[in-house]
């Protein structure tokens, strides 16, 4: 109950990418009649792109900022408590883009958005270091991907109501936009019958007894010595290492190794282009020559939150990224070759599918949840707003970019991530360890080993080095 309580908020990070795409149509419709109303002349047709991209991608913005603030709120609040906070954000942006048809604004609309961008940001680091601290060991990666799952049911939610006979018409789409308000509301009764993580009661706040009636509750048997004595081994080892800030986090060579990972691994999910599909995918059906695009899109959810959930433990970074390349360059032929072949747009129909179940398999869950295995308590909260500011702005640059992207390279646009993709292989070949079935304190451990090599320092003279940042 608690991981599925958590990752309400991973589904509404889903909602609000995917909820943008389908009304595209009634909400250009809502800009260019409030123009109308205000200037009595229909808005000139650069002023709406403009108005629209920026509707799109503020909640990028948001993000960006969202995912930085998560080291002010965990250590002080604890995960649970900040997980509960955010949602006055939720609350906050349901009522601008809920009333901004009725006011006749669209900058409330996109206010709202770079509200809930906020709010989505710092979703992205809560849940998955909540959901990482309560769960043991053995089931970590399977519990880590369901934030993952909460994001596609999210989108596909987002798709489905987003149907003109649902929500995505002129009368209904503010409320469609809205909706983000009920997931909020829930979350916000489970959470308080949800327990702290119980790294945060011993670690940081040293309530040694709360963290272990927590830990039975959690793991539903009352021997939980093994669980307090890893998370009491970690403690030790952050003792000798102390918080760590960011500017810390960049300095040390300790940390150098796990962070160029961590952040790599981002860059990688954001830069493979899996948003130009979800941002975009309608007009990018529609070029490729597919008819009812808005239905196909929904195929596409489908697809791809069905086989999140079938390839859920397979968890293969490298075939994904590699699946990824082989889709984008079946991608562009197909959309190089419509001219003369009609059949094409079938091809690029299977591409995009493709494309997106590659995705799956590890390059969308993985790089969320491995951020907070690849680093310790110490340097977690840190190394997770680097991680969460990295994957927004790359999120930001695609949305952004993309439509321009287009617009210069016609069908070659998915060449560019098809050379990312190949990079980020071979980056994730030769530098990323396996982290399955191990504890926090030996994946940290690892890494010191490895940094004490390159330094020329043993582990231990390099943990007190660390900690002060000298080197
Ligand atoms: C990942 C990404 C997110 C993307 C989603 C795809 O979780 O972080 O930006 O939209 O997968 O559905």
């Amino acid at each position: 109950m608690s991981v599925g309580t958590a990752v309400i908020g991973s589904l509404q990070f889903g909602y609000n990418t995917g909820v943008i795409n389908a009304p595209q149509e009634v909400i250009e419709n809502f800009i260019n009649q409030t123009w109308y109303h205000r200037y009595n002349e229909p808005i000139p047709k650069n002023s709406l792109t403009a108005v629209w991209s920026i509707a799109v991608s503020v909640f990028s913005v948001g993000g960006i900022f969202g995912s930085f603030s998560v080291g002010l709120f965990v250590n002080r609040l604890g995960r649970r408590n900040s997980m509960l906070m955010a949602n006055i954000l939720a609350f906050i942006s349901a009522v601008l883009m809920g009333f901004s048809k009725m006011a006749k604004s669209w900058e409330m609309l996109i206010v709202g958005r770079f509200v809930v961008g906020l709010y989505c940001g710092l979703s992205t680091g809560f849940v998955p270091m909540y959901v990482g601290e309560i769960s043991p060991t053995a089931l970590r990666g399977a519990l880590g991907t369901l934030h993952q799952l909460g994001i596609v049911i999210g989108i596909l939610i987002a798709q489905i109501f987003g149907l003109e006979v649902i929500m995505g018409n002129e009368n209904l789409w503010p409320l469609l936009l809205a909706f983000l308000f009920i997931p909020a509301v829930i979350q916000c009764v489970l959470l308080p019958l949800c327990p702290e993580s119980p790294r945060f009661l011993l670690i940081n706040k040293n309530e040694e007894n709360k963290a272990k009636c927590v830990l039975k509750k959690l793991r539903g048997t009352t021997d939980v010595s093994a669980d307090m004595q890893e998370m009491k081994e970690e403690s030790r080892q952050m003792m000798r290492e102390k918080k760590v800030t960011i500017l810390e986090l960049f300095r040390s060579p300790l940390y150098r190794q796990p962070l160029l990972i961590a952040v790599m691994l981002q860059l990688s999910q954001q830069l493979s282009g899996i948003n130009a599909v979800f941002y975009y995918s309608t007009s990018i059906f529609a070029k490729a020559g597919v008819e009812q695009p808005v239905y196909a899109t929904i195929g596409a959810g489908h697809v791809y939150g069905t086989l999140t959930f079938l390839l859920i433990s397979l968890s293969l970074h490298l075939l994904g990224l590699l699946g990824m390349a082989g889709s984008a360059i079946l991608m562009t032929i197909a959309m190089a070759l419509l001219e003369q072949l009609k059949w094409m747009s079938y091809v690029s129909i299977v591409a995009i599918f493709a494309f997106v179940a590659f995705f799956e398999i590890g390059p969308g869950p993985i790089p969320w949840f491995i951020v907070a295995e690849l680093f310790s308590q110490g340097p977690r909260p840190s190394a997770i707003a680097v991680a969460g500011f990295s994957n927004w702005t790359a999120n930001f640059i695609v949305g952004m970019g993309f439509q321009y992207g287009a617009s210069a390279c016609g069908p070659y646009v998915f060449v560019i991530f098809t050379v990312l993709l190949v990079i980020f292989f071979i980056f994730t070949y030769f530098k990323v360890p396996e982290t399955k079935g191990r504890t926090f304190d030996d994946i940290a451990a690892g890494f010191r080993q490895t940094a004490a090599m390159a330094e020329k320092h043993t582990p231990e003279e390099l943990n007190s080095l660390g900690a002060d940042s000298q080197l």
